[in-house]
């Protein structure tokens, strides 16, 4: 038997400030995304930006539904948006921000496995890594790569 390790690594910044200005920028589209959310469900409102490898940007939000199921998730929105309305451009970055109650939340939303799922398949398909920020109000967390929040992605088909 062999025992392997995966390693995730990720960045930790306090303030939107201290990234890059293109991270920067993309943090706050995010947080300008969440105007975008309809989670009348939840309550929980989530915007995502995602970064075009033509240096556009392409911004989602949490929809929601009666029917619960038929709701989608701000990254999955921004992601299926960027990719029909700018097919074959490559996703280098997404970020991610929620608040509630009007309010940014201080711990950062952390993306569900459908999402994580979806990043690996558009990253793979970049053909480069995508970087993955995570915006919280005092805390922004940055992935270098999906893996680091995927490992052991499936493409075997
Ligand atoms: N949600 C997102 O949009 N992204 C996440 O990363 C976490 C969850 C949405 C789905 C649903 O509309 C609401 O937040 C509560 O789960």
């Amino acid at each position: 038997m062999l025992e392997h390790t995966i390693e995730i690594r990720y960045g930790e910044y306090s303030s939107p400030e201290e990234l890059s200005a293109a991270d920067r920028e993309l943090a706050y589209a995010a947080i300008e995304a969440i105007k975008g959310s309809y989670a009348p469900y939840s309550r929980f409102n989530v915007g995502a930006a995602v970064r075009l490898k033509d240096g556009g940007i392409v911004r989602g939000a949490n929809q929601e539904n009666a029917a619960f199921p038929s709701g989608l998730c701000a990254e999955r929105t921004a992601m299926f948006s960027a990719s029909a309305t700018h097919p074959g451009v490559a996703m280098t970055s997404i970020a991610i921000a929620a608040s509630q109650e009007g309010k940014l939340c201080s711990s950062p939303a952390t993306p569900c496995g459908a999402c994580r799922q979806v990043m690996a398949q558009y990253q793979l398909l970049a053909g480069e890594d995508m970087s993955v920020l995570l915006v919280g109000d005092g805390k922004i967390l940055k992935f270098s790569k999906v893996d680091d929040l995927l490992p052991l992605i499936f493409d075997n088909i």
